[in-house]
């Protein structure tokens, strides 16, 4: 049988449509963010990781981040923390929430989350890691899973250990990015390990990391992995999410592009109110800027609007056509519903 990045696949009871998954990525994966990946084929989305902790604490900016839109299911909602007990209450606040997979972060490099036991250093906590999943699995009847990276130190298998032992203690998929903690984001993601992962547990294993071509994506399904996540190479780039699942390069026009970064500028002040957007969306600017499709000195203008609507104003006298294009997505794309927190 060929083949192909559209076939349907399954996690737990949980149906997803593509074997096109979008990464976790804390500070970009807004709801705005998520939904347009949905539209452009991603099978499954999935928010940045949350605090156990902010949520047994209801933290308001902590239960912010549950805020989850009717047109973005199938969403892992990713939690982290270090209390098997925590993680418990956090995974039954989050599919309370409306999540369809519960994810668990055992791969954030970063030392305000390791300091506490939680991300990576859980990779070499293989017991505590156990009863996490366990305690997370018995609380929720959502399908569980478990993002991680391959060990501790360039060069570590732990992954290899590690996985098989999550998947006995009722993990239903597994994520790996197979780069040390220590790399952080340097070198190569070695995919020959997620291959080997497949090969050792009977639970779908998707490969994140350094996938950005239909090519690549394909080879990695045909090496036994069930879906490939993409991460970076989609911010700024939805049409690169269509372009990996058909295997059609897509090229945009300024017009498209200028109108839908505007309707993304436009959901996520929805979503985050114009203040915290005008801040959040500077980095957006510069993403849909590479490959040459701003001049330089509009994505400088951007950046120094003073106002959400000051930055639409020049994105549209910039692309002639983009406002009819706006018009279209408006008219076009359903207002979802959202589930009250
Ligand atoms: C800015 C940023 C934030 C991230 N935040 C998270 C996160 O919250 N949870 C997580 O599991 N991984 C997180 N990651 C890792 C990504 O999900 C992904 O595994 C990694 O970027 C490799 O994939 P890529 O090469 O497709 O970007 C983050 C990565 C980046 C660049």
């Amino acid at each position: 049988m060929s083949l192909d990045l559209h076939q349907r696949w399954q996690i737990g009871s949980v149906e997803i449509p593509s074997r096109l998954v979008l990464a976790p990525m804390a500070g970009v994966s807004v709801q705005a963010f998520r939904r347009q990946a949905r539209r452009f084929g991603a099978g499954l989305v999935w928010s940045e990781m949350i605090s156990s902790a902010g949520l047994g604490h209801k933290s308001r900016r902590t239960y912010e981040y549950l805020r989850i839109a009717s047109d973005e299911h199938p969403l892992a909602v990713q939690i982290f923390g270090s209390e098997p007990a925590l993680m418990a209450e956090a995974a039954r606040i989050v599919e309370a929430a409306g999540a369809d997979l519960i994810d668990l972060n055992f791969g954030c490099p970063v030392r305000k989350v390791t300091a506490t036991g939680a991300g990576a250093a859980l990779l070499e906590q293989p017991r505590l890691a156990c009863r996490i999943v366990e305690e997370v699995s018995a609380a929720v009847s959502a399908p569980v899973t478990v993002k991680l990276r391959s060990g501790i130190e360039p060069g570590s298998r732990t992954c290899l250990e590690l996985g098989p032992q999550l998947a006995g203690s009722g993990a239903q998929a597994l994520v790996l990015h197979p780069r040390a903690q220590r790399q952080m984001y340097g070198g190569k993601a070695d995919h020959s390990l997620t291959a080997k992962l497949a090969e050792l547990v009977e639970i779908p294993v998707v490969a994140s990391g350094d996938i950005s071509s239909h090519e690549r994506a394909l080879e990695l399904i045909e090496a036994g992995i069930a879906a490939v996540m993409i991460g970076r190479a989609a911010e700024g780039n939805p049409w690169l999410l269509s372009e990996i699942l058909s295997g059609e390069p897509t090229e945009p026009s300024q017009a498209q592009i200028a109108a839908e970064l505007v309707y993304f500028m436009r959901e996520t002040a929805r979503e985050l109110g114009d203040r915290r957007a005008g801040s959040f969306l500077k980095k957006f600017y510069g993403w849909y800027s590479r490959r040459g499709r701003f001049p330089r000195q509009l994505r400088r203008e951007l950046v120094e609007a003073e106002t959400l609507k000051d930055a639409e104003r020049l994105l549209l006298a910039a692309a002639p056509g983009a406002e009819d294009l706006l018009a279209r997505l408006e008219a076009d794309i359903p207002r979802p519903t959202e589930m009250a927190l």
